[in-house]
C-alpha cells in the first residue's frame, strides 16, 4: 500500500515528525519524499488515526493508481463517476509540470458532459488546493480530490482522504484562555511536533519542565499519554497551564491522561520530581527577554551566556529523571545579531552529560539539517529563530555529577 503526505510549511519537521510517529508505533513503513510530498510504502493499513496525531502534515491519501497521460483524463472521469459525488479537484504536486496539467479539470469536465454528467471542478489559482479549500468544497466526503505526483511519462495518482484539523488547531492556538504572549507564544503544532518527536509512548509519562501556559502539556492530554507533567519557575504559569488544561477538558476527552503540574526550576526538576521517572520529554525552554531588534552584539551574547548556563544546568537535572532510552525533543533559541546567527554552544556540554542529537530523519531521505543535526523553524519577522533538536541518551559517565 502506497500513502501520501503533504507537509504543511515545514516540511523537514513535518517529516521528521512522520518518522518518529513510525517509529514509535512500529509502522513498518518506508519512506520517501518526491516534489514536496511525502510517500510512504507499507505492506498493512495505516492507523486511521494517523492524521489526527500530526502537527506538521497538512494532506493525507492513499495512491489509487499509476496512469499514462494520455489515459489520464479517463481514467479521472472514471474515478469521479465511481466517487459517486460530482464534484472534483486536482492538485499537481510536481515542481515544473503544473503547465502541462492547467486544462485538465475542463477536459475531465468535458468527458463528463459527454457521458451526460453534470460536474464541478473545484479550482484554484494555485496548482495545488489547500486543506481548508478540500475541506469546505466537501471533497473528501462528497466529492473526490486528485493529487497528481508526475514523475517522467508515468502519473501517480492519489486520492485525498483526510485534511488536518485546522480549525481545531486555530481554536486552540487562539481560543485558550492563558496564552503567554510576552514569553511567545508556542504554535500548537508545532507543541505537537515536539512531543511526537520525543517517541514517547502513549501509555508512558511524558514531561515538559518549562511548561509556560501549558501547549505541550495539553496537547499531550489530547494525544491521550497516560501522565503529562508540567513543570515551571513562575507560580502564573503553574496556573495558567491548570487554567488551560482545564478549558481543553471542558472542550475535549482528555480524561484518559493525568495531569500534574509543578513548580520548581528546571535546574532542580529531578528533586521535584522526587522519584518519578518519565519516559520522553518534549519541551522549549525560557528562550530568553523578548528582544526589540535595537539591542546590541554585546547585550546578545549576554543572553546567550546565561540561557547555555540554565539550558546545561536543565539538561543535567532531566538526565536524572529520564528512564533508559528515554529522548528529548527540544527548541533552542538562535539569535540573529548583525548579519550572525548565534546558537546556543552547549552541545559540548551536554555531550558531557549524556546528550547526543540524534538524526531527526532516516538516511536517504534528501532533506537539509544543520551541521549541528537540528532543523530550523522559523516563522517571517521572528528575531529568534527556533532550533529544533532530538537528544538520546548515551550511557552516563559515573564521574559526572549535576552542577
Ligand atoms: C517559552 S515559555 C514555554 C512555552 C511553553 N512550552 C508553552 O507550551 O506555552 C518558557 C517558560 O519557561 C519558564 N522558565 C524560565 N526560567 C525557568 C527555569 N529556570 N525553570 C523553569 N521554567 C523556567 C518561564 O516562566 C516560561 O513560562
Amino acid at each position: 500500500m502506497e500513502y501520501f503526505l503533504i507537509p504543511g510549511r515545514h516540511p523537514e519537521l513535518s517529516a521528521a515528525e512522520l518518522w518518529a510517529v513510525a517509529e514509535r508505533d512500529h509502522l513498518g513503513a518506508e519512506l520517501r519524499e518526491t516534489a514536496g510530498a511525502i510517500f510512504i510504502s507499507t505492506d498493512r493499513e495505516l492507523p486511521a488515526e494517523l492524521p489526527s496525531w500530526l502537527g506538521g502534515m497538512v494532506k493525507f491519501g492513499k495512491i489509487i493508481g499509476e496512469v499514462s497521460e494520455h489515459e489520464l483524463t479517463g481514467w479521472l472521469a472514471d474515478r469521479v463517476v465511481e466517487s459517486g459525488g460530482r464534484d472534483f479537484g486536482i492538485s499537481i504536486y510536481h515542481g515544473g509540470s503544473a503547465a502541462r496539467f492547467k486544462n485538465l479539470g475542463l477536459e475531465v469536465k468535458r468527458v463528463l458532459r459527454e457521458r451526460g454528467i453534470k460536474s464541478r471542478w473545484v479550482s484554484s489559482r494555485e496548482p495545488t488546493l489547500s486543506a481548508v479549500v478540500v475541506q469546505k468544497n466537501g471533497l473528501i466526503r462528497t466529492g473526490i480530490e486528485f493529487c497528481l505526483f508526475a514523475d517522467g511519462q508515468r502519473i501517480s495518482v492519489g486520492q485525498t482522504t483526510d485534511v488536518q484539523a485546522f480549525e481545531e488547531f486555530s481554536f486552540r492556538d487562539y481560543g485558550r484562555p492563558r496564552r503567554d504572549i510576552r514569553s511567545g507564544m508556542l504554535p500548537v503544532k508545532l507543541a505537537r511536533m515536539l512531543i511526537n518527536l520525543s517517541r514517547t509512548p502513549r501509555n508512558g509519562i511524558l514531561l515538559d519542565p518549562f511548561c509556560g501556559s501549558g501547549t505541550i502539556v495539553t496537547e499531550a492530554a489530547i494525544l491521550g499519554f497516560r501522565q503529562v507533567i508540567g513543570g515551571d519557575l513562575e507560580k502564573r504559569a503553574v496556573e495558567d497551564t491548570a487554567e488551560n488544561v482545564g478549558w481543553t477538558s471542558r472542550n475535549l476527552d482528555i480524561s484518559k491522561t493525568s495531569v500534574r503540574i509543578l513548580q520548581s526550576p528546571a535546574e532542580e526538576i529531578d528533586r521535584a520530581l522526587e522519584n518519578t521517572k518519565v519516559d520522553g520529554i518534549a519541551t522549549e525552554p525560557y528562550l530568553g527577554p523578548p528582544l526589540r531588534g535595537r539591542e546590541r552584539p554585546a547585550d546578545i551574547e549576554k543572553i546567550v551566556r546565561e540561557l547555555s548556563i540554565l539550558y546545561v544546568k536543565s539538561f543535567a537535572a532531566i538526565r536524572n529523571v529520564l528512564t533508559p532510552g528515554a529522548a528529548v525533543a527540544a527548541v533552542f533559541p538562535v539569535f540573529r545579531s548583525g548579519n550572525r546567527e548565534l546558537p546556543l554552544p552547549v552541545l559540548e556540554d551536554l555531550k558531557k552529560l549524556g546528550f547526543l542529537p540524534a538524526p531527526l530523519l532516516p538516511p536517504g531521505l534528501d532533506v537539509k539539517m544543520t551541521a549541528r543535526g537540528s532543523l530550523i523553524y522559523q516563522r517571517p519577522d521572528q528575531r529568534v529563530l527556533r532550533e529544533v533538536f532530538l537528544f538520546k541518551t548515551s550511557s552516563l559517565d559515573n564521574t559526572l555529577k549535576k552542577g
